[in-house]
């Protein structure tokens, strides 16, 4: 009897075990993106050939001739995966998107873009201009949270995810992937704005008073860095600590670029950055290399500076806003979490006109 006991003992423990086995290896296949096939110029390849591959394959991206002229190696594979999440109508149904703002999110920022869609992220606020948003992202490692990205964009359609980790050390993947994005779903757009999730812009401000950028070419408006200007931190303390090897002997970043805070772009310059990309070897510091290397590779990009329109203090613009309502002059400031609605309120209280008259009828009471 009770050896007959240990038998069924030791059997359920066996089928214990191998059933673990099995999810945990469904789990992983699950998480883990490179487990997949992944698609490099039309062709499967899996995770094994990915890492066995010494050189990344130069990419013939077929959508527009003038890619095929750049012939350098790149490590853009990433880029020509395509997409785990993507909502291809963000930019349709209307002739001009007047801006699309690509807000760099982390993925586990839910709440706050809840709070960014209900308040300055609402397009109903600005018709008959059209605000279109993107809240880009990366891979995930954990089910849960991919499942829920998936819930979310099923609600709201404005997720793209692309195929690359998110970490902070990929942040220029992110970037790529926004060029991308527009380059092949959103070229109807009239402005780019390219955001942090803790940036908020006036955009009756933008509207108002500098839709100029609508007509430039070739231009960025942002907080500019000229060139020769910033250090590049060699301490290997240091978050930005970039390695010896790169940009060698330099001591300074060798052209000008902007803060990656937010980052108003001319709609033309778009796909010349992505095509800039794809023939540019990687370099982590996301800022520089979008916003200041990719335009060194194209003729006559000119940076404007915002800098006395932005500030880093969201207590100074909240102040601001009270004081001087619609006057004051700061179009582009932080913002995060219970400060996006504050800081909405304070931004639309002497908003309920304008000057276009009756143009913001949905403001909030
Ligand atoms: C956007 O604003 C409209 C009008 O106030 C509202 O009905 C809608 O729920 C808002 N959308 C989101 C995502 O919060
Ligand atoms: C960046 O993403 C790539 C592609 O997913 C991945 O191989 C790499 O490990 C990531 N790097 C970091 C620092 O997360
Ligand atoms: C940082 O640099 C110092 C000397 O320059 C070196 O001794 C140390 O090992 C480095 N630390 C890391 C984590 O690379
Ligand atoms: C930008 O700031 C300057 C200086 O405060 C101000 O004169 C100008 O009107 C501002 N521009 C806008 C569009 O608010």
């Amino acid at each position: 009897m009770k050896k007959e006991t240990q038998h069924i003992k030791f059997l359920l423990l066996v089928v214990f075990v191998a059933l673990s086995c099995v999810c945990v290896a469904i789990i992983n296949d699950l998480m883990s993106p490179l487990s997949n096939p992944i698609l490099i110029n039309g062709a499967h390849v899996n995770k094994r050939f990915m890492l066995w591959m010494e050189e990344p394959t130069p990419q013939t991206h077929t959508t527009s001739p003038n890619t095929r002229s750049i012939r350098s190696k790149t490590i853009y594979p990433i880029v020509s995966q395509g997409y785990k999440i993507n909502n291809k109508d963000i930019c349709r149904g209307v002739e001009k998107v007047s801006v699309i703002v690509i807000v760099h999110t982390a993925p586990s920022h839910f709440l706050r873009r809840v709070r960014m869609r209900s308040t300055w992220l609402n397009s109903t606020y600005y018709s008959p201009e059209n605000v279109r948003v993107v809240f880009l992202l990366g891979l995930v490692p954990d089910l849960i949270t991919q499942v829920k990205l998936e819930q979310e964009s099923k609600i709201y359609k404005d997720i793209v995810q692309g195929n690359f980790i998110d970490s902070y050390r990929n942040l220029t993947h992110k970037g790529v992937t926004g060029y991308k994005w527009i380059s092949e779903h959103c070229m109807n757009a009239e402005i780019v704005a390219k955001i942090d999730d803790d940036a908020f812009i006036n955009f009756f401000k933008l509207f108002e008073d500098m839709s100029d950028l609508k007509h430039k070419k070739r231009t960025m408006y942002c907080n500019k860095i000229p060139k020769g200007s910033m250090a590049i931190i060699r301490k290997n303390t240091s978050k930005w600590y970039v390695d010896e090897y790169e940009f060698k002997d330099m001591k300074l970043y060798p052209h000008t670029y902007c803060s990656g805070f937010t980052v108003f772009i001319s709609i033309d310059l778009i796909p010349m950055l992505y095509r800039a990309a794809i023939g540019s070897p990687f370099f982590w510091v996301d800022d520089f290399f979008l916003f200041g290397l990719l335009p060194s590779r194209i003729p006559g990009v000119v940076h404007e500076g915002i800098r006395p329109n932005l500030t880093f203090m969201p207590k100074e613009a909240y102040t601001c806003y009270i004081r001087y309502g619609k006057n004051c002059q700061y179009l582009v400031f932080p913002a995060k979490d219970r400060e996006i609605s504050k800081m909405w309120l304070a931004m639309t209280h002497d908003r309920k006109q304008s000057i276009y008259g009756n143009y913001y009828m949905n403001l909030p009471a």
